[in-house]
């Protein structure tokens, strides 16, 4: 087995790289920047972009784990440019360089939809016709949200709540959401990747259904920050918000959380799917991440509970 991975560099391949890398899987990862090699030690490395995959990038590939994905758009990246052309110029490699694969593995979102008011993912659904149209044997998943060591949900939810000593909490905070753990995903990947494209999509969750509400809460416990007050604002209120926090950031303001308005979107809708997700696809129980949340903290936020314990 040979994999092309894209997105190796992220929360989501790192801690796939990792797991590869003592299960012994050799690959080829795409970095737009060489300087990023030392990230996927282990591994064959050949700088490009999804624009530009460079000539032999594609040799003696037999599975391809196209991990990219971005939750906001800046400058020319947008979500039609990354998930929707990136997918389809990678697909089109992968016929013209008639790779002998056995998988096409996308990482969609759960909630890709194209009748979603979200631009996410509506995109997500569009990058997934163009996997399943490709005529390659395909695997897509569709995940909940993912948590682990140091994913971008944990890392914005630790810099709200250690940057104010109040908690603005967008909308009424009741969307649902089934995060699992990364280690989870990846033993659902390790599946898919012996199973071969099959050409079927999963939809996929952790064992419980958490609001928003609960997990800025889990997150509070976690950074021992339970005294801290938090309150609701009007989602119109906190679009508002959005380019008062642009013009704040412009003007040098730091420790502003990253929000977009696609992200608000995205906190007003459930994201769930059936609860045994996983054990119905995959076999095995996966883990709360209640609990987990506190070793996931990055190091520089930790001050918060290291005052306490
Ligand atoms: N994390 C979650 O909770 C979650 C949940 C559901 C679905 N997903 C999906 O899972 C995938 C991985 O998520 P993640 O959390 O690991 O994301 P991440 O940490 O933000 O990593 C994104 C990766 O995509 C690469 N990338 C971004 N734009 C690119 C472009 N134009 N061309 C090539 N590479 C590009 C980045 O490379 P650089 O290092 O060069 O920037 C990085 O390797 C995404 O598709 C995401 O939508 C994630």
């Amino acid at each position: 087995m040979f994999l092309f991975l894209t997105g190796a560099t992220g929360f989501v391949g790192g801690n796939l790289l990792s797991e590869l890398r003592r299960l012994g899987v050799r690959g080829r990862c795409l970095l737009r920047d060489a300087k990023k090699a030392s990230l996927c030690e282990g591994f064959e490395t050949v700088t490009g972009s999804l624009d530009n995959i460079p000539p032999g990038a594609l040799d003696g590939v037999d599975t391809i784990v196209h991990l990219v994905g971005i939750m906001q758009e800046t400058g020319g990246q947008t979500f039609e440019s990354v998930h929707v052309k990136g997918t389809q110029n990678l697909a089109n490699e992968a016929l013209k360089a008639g790779a002998k694969l056995k998988n096409f593995f996308y990482q969609s979102s759960l909630g890709a939809s194209l009748k979603s008011p979200s631009k996410y993912q509506k995109s997500k659904a569009r990058a997934e016709e163009v996997v399943k149209d490709s005529g390659l044997p395909f695997t897509i998943f569709r995940p909940s949200l993912i948590l682990g060591h140091v994913d971008g949900f944990t890392r914005q939810m630790a810099q709200m709540i250690s940057s104010s000593p109040v908690i603005a909490i967008p909308g009424n905070g009741e969307a649902r959401f089934q995060p699992l753990l990364v280690s989870d995903w990846v033993k659902c990947f390790l599946q898919a990747l012996e199973n071969g494209g099959q050409d079927r999509i999963f939809e996929i969750g952790g064992p419980e259904y958490l609001s928003f509400n609960d997990l800025v809460w889990e997150y509070m416990k976690a950074m021992r920050a339970e005294d801290k007050k938090f309150f609701h604002i009007p989602m119109g209120l906190a679009k508002a918000g959005l380019s008062l926090i642009s013009v704040a950031k412009a003007a040098g303001v730091r420790n502003i959380p990253e929000v977009g308005a696609e992200q608000l979107l995205l906190l007003s809708t459930d994201n769930i799917t059936e609860i045994d997700s996983i054990k119905k696809q995959f076999g095995f129980e996966p883990q709360s991440v209640r609990g987990n949340i506190r070793q996931f903290i990055p190091d520089e936020y930790s001050k918060e509970f290291q005052k306490t314990t």
